[in-house]
């Protein structure tokens, strides 16, 4: 575990010290109960797996039990006393969070108080075990990222476009230098450092339309690192993650089974229909990059010189959009719906001028305009179906975000005008307030959207128990 530099580590140090101790002891006796926007780790690892028909699960878990039996003779010792190690740090951690989940209102005591921000408020599910959990992971958590692969496949991405995050995620983690470590047998999730936006714009021929391209990829290389580390084999992919912004980033992992059913996916594309099982994978916010700047990109106007009631521009793509313009398209004063945006209209400014900004998704189930409301202060309108918006687990999206169902669609200004003066102030109010958890920083900064991405993984990791 590296050493953490805040100011007075050492009081810190001690406070965690005397807590872990506590906690230990309350193990020991069984007091954790449930808690519900984490799941509780089982013992039995990738016991969250049972929920989905894998065809060829019942012979990973064979492979398991044989291995089990090898590994003790096969694997050198350190190794499996450095696993331990690292599996009672987490299991420490999850300790913790379960006690802090229970203590709802105690964020202005302990050390927790030194910290540069206080996570608080209704926009939190449960504001004081966030921030207990935020911390653990920024003491203890460390990735290791494989080196194999070349750019521009590799280590690289996109850092324009709605596709953005992809590429600001991989080059972040490529210079992070806090949760990164070099040494494999030190970290506690392993990232697979490919760009599907990167296959599919070098490799994937838009006539030939061969999408094998990125079967031939992804499988080769989760066959040269299973094959090079032994860490791939030791969890059957568990404590890996691959991430991306790409409608095809769920199909970029069908064609390895194991990357599929039990590793860490971090998607944009998070439609529960296509498997995305949020126990183990993780919404990843889209945000359209249109130029590549990632400054100035937040601000709105106040409530005085919002005009508009809801506003919306963009394709007619995917069916939720053909039932919005079927309804709304240019047909009302206050709920202003555009396939085309007139030339004098600037969407920019539309987003400030508006109360509600529609989010209905595309092709899709995500949309970059949730991440546009939020930047430009306009309550997003969630209006999507088999959607896992991110950060749900901490989240409190109600307090922040309308949702607006695709059978209600026909009613949505009156559910719109139905919003009360003051309940849309707070709603307002917590856009402003869950804003920094979804802005981009170059260095990245706590709290912000790299951080609450690694955050998930974390949650996620600490969802699984590996044995050497
Ligand atoms: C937490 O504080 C709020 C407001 O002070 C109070 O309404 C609520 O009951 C408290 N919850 C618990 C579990 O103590
Ligand atoms: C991992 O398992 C595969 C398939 O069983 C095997 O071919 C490979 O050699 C193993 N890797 C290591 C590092 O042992
Ligand atoms: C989500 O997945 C289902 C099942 O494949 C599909 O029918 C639906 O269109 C997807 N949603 C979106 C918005 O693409």
């Amino acid at each position: 575990m590296k050493e953490f530099n805040r100011s007075s580590p050492n009081a810190v140090v001690f406070a965690m010290a005397s807590l872990f101790l506590v906690s230990a002891i309350l193990v020991s006796k069984g007091y954790y109960k449930g808690i519900s926007w984490f799941i509780i780790p089982t013992t039995t690892p990738l016991a969250w797996t049972s929920d989905h028909t894998s065809p060829d699960f019942s012979s990973y878990k064979e492979q398991r039990r044989k291995r089990d039996h090898e590994s003790i003779s096969n694997m050198p010792k350190h190794r499996d006393e450095k696993l331990a190690k690292l599996e009672a740090d987490l299991a420490t951690a999850r300790a913790l969070i379960r006690e802090a989940t229970k203590k709802v209102n105690q964020t202005k005591k302990s050390f927790l108080e030194d910290a540069d921000y206080v996570p608080q408020g209704e926009v939190y599910k449960n504001a004081y075990a966030f921030h207990w959990s935020y911390l653990l992971m920024e003491r203890v958590f460390r990735i290791f990222v494989y080196e194999e692969g070349e750019p521009p496949i590799f280590h690289n991405g996109p850092c324009k476009s709605i596709y953005s995050t992809e590429g600001m995620f991989l080059s972040f983690m490529e210079t992070d230098i806090h949760f990164r470590t070099w040494d494999p047998d030190e970290a506690h999730v392993y990232f697979l450092p490919f760009s599907v936006v990167m296959m599919v714009k070098y490799l994937f021929d838009p006539i030939i339309r061969d999408k094998a391209v990125l079967q031939r990829t992804v499988v080769d290389y989760v066959q040269t690192i299973s094959h090079k580390y032994p860490h791939w084999n030791r969890s059957l992919g568990a404590d890996h993650f691959m991430l991306s912004c790409h409608d095809w980033g769920p199909r970029a992992t069908w064609y390895v089974p194991q990357l599929y059913y039990n590793s860490i996916r971090v998607l944009c594309n998070a439609n529960t229909s296509e498997h995305f099982n949020p126990k183990k994978d993780a919404s990843f916010p889209e945000i359209n990059l249109k130029t590549g700047q990632i400054s100035s990109l937040t601000g709105g106007s106040p409530l005085s010189d919002r005009k508009t009631l809801a506003f919306f521009a963009g394709q007619r793509h995917g069916r939720i959009r053909q039932v919005l313009f079927h309804h709304w398209k240019e047909k009302d004063r206050d709920v202003k719906v555009y396939e085309t945006l007139p030339k004098e209209i600037s969407y920019e400014k539309m987003l400030r001028t508006s109360r509600f900004c529609l989010c209905p998704s595309g092709h899709e189930v995500a949309s970059p305009r949730v991440v546009e409301a939020i930047y430009a202060e306009c309550v997003p309108v969630l209006i999507s179906q088999q959607y896992v918006p991110p950060f749900s687990d901490v989240l409190n999206w109600e307090s922040f975000a309308v949702s607006v169902s695709v059978e209600e669609i026909p009613k949505l200004k009156e559910i719109l005008l139905g919003i009360s003066l003051v309940q849309y102030e707070n709603l307002r109010r917590n856009v402003k307030l869950v804003q920094r958890h979804f802005v981009l920083n170059d260095p990245p900064k706590g709290y912000d959207v790299f951080h609450m991405i690694l955050h998930s993984i974390w949650l996620r990791r600490l969802n699984v128990r590996i044995s050497a």
